[in-house]
C-alpha cells in the first residue's frame, strides 16, 4: 500500500496485450470502397422514344431489334442468378457458423462445451443428467443488494424470484448447498416486499417429497406480494466501525476488526500475497499470486486475524488444501486474475476474522464508488513488505476512461476494474496483489475486486487496477459447489 506522495521512478510494466484493433487503411479518395463484382456499365436496355398516337398510322411501328432483346435478357437472369447464389451462400454459412459455435439444436441446452445435448425439462430437476453436472448448478442465483432468491426456467430461458409463500429455511438451506455453501454458515431467509417483479416462481407444497426445483412453478402472482432474501452467510460486517475510517487520506495502519477478512498468505514462511475470508473454507486471491510453482497448495501458509507480520512468524497459519486458477487466466494481459484457495480446515470467524460478501448479479457500483483497499504491500514503489496491516480509500474509475490513450490505452478489459486517484499518491503496491478492494452499500461490505497490477505504484495516471469480481461470482460457485 502506498502512501507517499514523493515521485519514485515507475519500474514496473504490465507486458504485452495491445489491444489496438488494426484498422484498415482508408481508401484514396474517389477510389471505389467496394470490390467491383458486375461492370458498372449500366445494361443494355431498348430505349423507347414515347410515340403519341395519331389519328391514323399508315405501317406498324417496327419490332425492337430481336438481338438486342435476348442479349439483355441473358444479362438480366445472370445477374439475378449471381445474387441468389451469393445469398445462398451467406445463408449456408451462417448454418455452418451455427452449428460450429451450438452443437445443440435450438430445443436443447448444451452441458458446458461438451456437445452433449439436454432438453430444458431434464435442467434444474435436481438429477445430473449432463457428463459434469451442469445441467444442476446453475439453477439458483442471489441477486442485486438485496440477496433476492432467483430460480432460472429452463424453459423460458429467465430467472424468476421465489414467492416466499410457504418458504422456510429448509428450503433456503437446500438452494444455499445448491450455490456452494455449508449449511453450517446458514444465516436466514426472509420474505421482503417487491412489486417490481410481473413472474414469480411458486412452491406446490402438495408436490411431496421432492426435489425443491420440481416443486416451483411459474406464476403470474404472489399471495404474500414478498419474494424470498436469502443469506448463505453472514458476511460483510466489520467490528470496527465508521468512525475510524473518516481520518484516512493516503494510507493509515489498520486496527483490528476493521477489515477481518484480510488474510495475508505466507510462502517459506514470508509474505507473498493477500486474499479475501468468504467462507470458513475458501479465500478469493489473484491467479497470478499461485502461477507456476506456487500452484501447489503444500507452498502456502494462511493468516487470518492478525495485523502485524513479525506476530504471524510465531504462528503456524492454516494449511491450504486444494488452489483453483481461473482456466481463462492469461499471465500477458491479465485477463481473468482471480484464484481460488481451499483451506484443509474451516476458519473459526470472530470478532477478527469474518467472511466479506460476493457480489451478486444485478449490482450496480457507482463509477466513482468509494472503495478501500488493504494489505501488507510495499509501502512505495520498490519498497519491502510492510509489517504492519495499511488501508487507504479509493474511488472506482470508469471503465472507458481507465482505457484512455494516456491513463490504459486500452489494456483494461471486461475482467478488470481499476480504482485510485488519477493525482497518485495513493494506491496498492507489490505485495497486495490477490488482497481486497472493498466497498460499503446498503450496510453490507462487498468484495468488488482483488489487487491485480499496476505501472508503478501511486503513479499520477496509473491508478490500480484489480480483478472486477463481480464477473467472477458465477465461477466461484461453481467452483465452491464442485470441491465441497
Ligand atoms: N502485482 C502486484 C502484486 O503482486 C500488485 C500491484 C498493484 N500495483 C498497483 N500499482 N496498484 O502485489
Amino acid at each position: 500500500m502506498t502512501s507517499t506522495l514523493g515521485p519514485p521512478p515507475p519500474y514496473y510494466e504490465n507486458r504485452g496485450f495491445q489491444p489496438e484493433p488494426p484498422y484498415a487503411a482508408r481508401p484514396a479518395a474517389g477510389a471505389h470502397p467496394y470490390p467491383q463484382l458486375f461492370s458498372t456499365n449500366p445494361p443494355s436496355v431498348p430505349s423507347y422514344i414515347p410515340r403519341v398516337a395519331t389519328h391514323q398510322s399508315t405501317r406498324p411501328a417496327a419490332p425492337p431489334p430481336r438481338r438486342t432483346c435476348a442479349a439483355s435478357l441473358r444479362k438480366t437472369i445472370i445477374i439475378i442468378l449471381s445474387i441468389l447464389i451469393v445469398i445462398c451462400c451467406a445463408i449456408a454459412a451462417f448454418f455452418i457458423w451455427y452449428f460450429v459455435e451450438n452443437n445443440c439444436l435450438s430445443s436443447l441446452i448444451e452441458c458446458g462445451s461438451s456437445g452433449v445435448c439436454m432438453s430444458p425439462s431434464q435442467w434444474c430437476d435436481g438429477v445430473s443428467d449432463c457428463p459434469n453436472g451442469e445441467d444442476e448448478t446453475r439453477c439458483v442465483r442471489l441477486f442485486g443488494p438485496n440477496f433476492i432468491l432467483q430460480v432460472y426456467s429452463p424453459v423460458s430461458k429467465a430467472w424468476y424470484p421465489v414467492c416466499q409463500d410457504d418458504w422456510n429455511d429448509d428450503y433456503g438451506k437446500i438452494a444455499c448447498k445448491d450455490m456452494g455453501y455449508s449449511v453450517d454458515t446458514y444465516f436466514y431467509s426472509r420474505g421482503v416486499p417487491d412489486v417490481s417483479f410481473k413472474s414469480y416462481m411458486k412452491l406446490n407444497t402438495s408436490a411431496g417429497n421432492i426435489d425443491l426445483y420440481k416443486k416451483l412453478y411459474t406464476s403470474g402472482s404472489c399471495g404474500t406480494g414478498s419474494v424470498v432474501s436469502l443469506r448463505c452467510i453472514e458476511c460483510g460486517l466489520a467490528s470496527k466501525s465508521a468512525s475510524i475510517m473518516n481520518r484516512i487520506v493516503g494510507g493509515s495502519g489498520a486496527v483490528l476488526g476493521q477489515w477481518p477478512w484480510q488474510v495475508s498468505l505466507h510462502v517459506q514462511g514470508t509474505h507473498v500475497c493477500g486474499g479475501s475470508i468468504i467462507t470458513p473454507h475458501w479465500l478469493v486471491t489473484a491467479a497470478h499470486c499461485v502461477e507456476g510453482r506456487l500452484s501447489d497448495p503444500h507452498s502456502w501458509r494462511v493468516y487470518a486475524g492478525i495485523l502485524n507480520q513479525d506476530e504471524m512468524l510465531f504462528r503456524s497459519g492454516y494449511k491450504v488444501q486444494l488452489i483453483i486458477s481461473h482456466p481463462d487466466y492469461d499471465t500477458d494481459s491479465k485477463d481473468n486474475d482471480v484464484a481460488l484457495m481451499k483451506l484443509e480446515t474451516p476458519l473459526s470467524f470472530t470478532e477478527n476474522v469474518r467472511p466479506v460478501c460476493l457480489p451478486n448479479p444485478g449490482m450496480m457500483f457507482q463509477p466513482n464508488q468509494q472503495c478501500w483497499i488493504s494489505g501488507w504491500g510495499a509501502e512505495y514503489q520498490g519498497g519491502k513488505t510492510s509489517n504492519n496491516l495499511n488501508y487507504v480509500a479509493v474511488p472506482l474509475i470508469e471503465r472507458s476512461r481507465c482505457n484512455a490513450v494516456y491513463i490504459y490505452n486500452g489494456m483494461i478489459l471486461p475482467t478488470m476494474i481499476c480504482a485510485g486517484d488519477l493525482a497518485g499518491g495513493i494506491d496498492s503496491c507489490q505485495g497486495d496483489s490477490g488482497g481486497p478492494l472493498v466497498t460499503h452499500h446498503h450496510s453490507v461490505w462487498w468484495l468488488v475486486g482483488d489487487t491485480s497490477w499496476g505501472t508503478g505504484c501511486a503513479t499520477p495516471n496509473k491508478p490500480g487496477v484489480y480483478g472486477n469480481m463481480t464477473v467472477f461470482t458465477d465461477w466461484i460457485y461453481k467452483n465452491m459447489q464442485a470441491n465441497r
